[in-house]
Formats: structure tokens, sequence, C-alpha cells
């Protein structure tokens, strides 16, 4: 199949790569651009494993397609890490213990990001609401929630 141009941002970085008209955002970070770190689960949209921030909101990013990334900011797990630090995300998560095969953090960490962002101290309500999307097969969700809540505690 041809490819197209496409022109994006990830993680502050600008890349100009070529997508087949029906590749997926998912596709394009892990196959193109070689940012494994956001997970496929269920590849259908209904685990958030594969949880990315576009232009400011959490999509699923096996149902964006690449194409439609035409200048777009992506923010990725691989930006959570930066200037050799866990961000405090990563760092609760891992003081929660909320996770065991880590299979769906990255996603969980993108939705909680970009609920941070949009409301610095949410309640533990709040916090579920906005994770509803983003499942978990191995923790159980209390540790997750607490992790997010301690971060949203530490902003005050
Ligand atoms: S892999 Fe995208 S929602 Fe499950
Ligand atoms: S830690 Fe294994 S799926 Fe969440």
């Amino acid at each position: 199949m041809t490819k197209k141009p496409i022109h994006l941002t990830v993680n502050g970085q600008e890349y100009d790569t070529f997508v087949s008209e029906n590749a997926t955002l998912l596709i394009l970070l892990r196959e193109e651009l070689g940012l494994t770190g956001t997970k496929e689960g269920c590849g259908a949209g209904e685990c958030g494993a594969c949880t990315v921030i576009f232009n400011g909101k959490p999509v699923n990013s096996c149902m964006v397609l690449a194409l439609e990334c035409e200048g777009a900011r992506i923010r990725t797990i691989e930006g959570e890490y930066a200037n050799g630090e866990l961000s405090d995300l990563q760092k609760a998560f891992l003081e929660h213990n909320a996770f065991q095969c880590g299979f769906c953090t990255p996603g969980m960490i993108m939705s909680a990001r970009a609920l941070l962002e949009a409301n610095p101290h949410p309640s533990r309500k709040e916090i579920k609401d906005a994770m509803e999307g983003n499942l978990c097969r191995c923790t159980g969700y209390e540790s997750i929630v607490c992790a997010i809540e301690s971060v949203g505690v530490s902003k005050s």
C-alpha cells in the first residue's frame, strides 16, 4: 500500500515519516518511530493500554488513524522520563505498588497525566471516573487510585 507523508511532534520532538492510510497512531508510534512504551492490548478501544495524549486529551491510539495526526502534538510514556528522572506519577506508581506485570501502566499513567493537567487535585471519584477506560488484569485498582491521588495531594 502507498504510504503518505506525515509530520507530527512526539514528546517535544518533531518527526517526518510515512504511514499507510490504514495505519493507526499506535502502529506509527511503535513501528515507525520505535516508541514501544505504548502497548497494544485489545486493539479495539476497550482496554486503554494504548492511551497517549493527543493535543492535550487522552486517546486510545489504536482507534486513531495515523494520518489524523498530521501536525498533532502527541505525548507518550517515554516523555514521562526526563533528565534521567522518573516523573512524579511514575514514582508514585512505584511507591504504591500500583502495577504487577506493568502492561497497563503506560496507558494508566498517560490517562492520569491528562487528568492531573485538567484537574490538579482530583477526588477519588474523579480519579475513578477518569480511569474507567483503563483496565488492569493484575493489580486491582485501589493502589492505582492511591498513586494518582498522592500526586494530586502533593501538588497542593
Ligand atoms: S489496545 Fe487500544 S484500547 Fe486496547
Ligand atoms: S499491572 Fe498487569 S495488567 Fe495492569
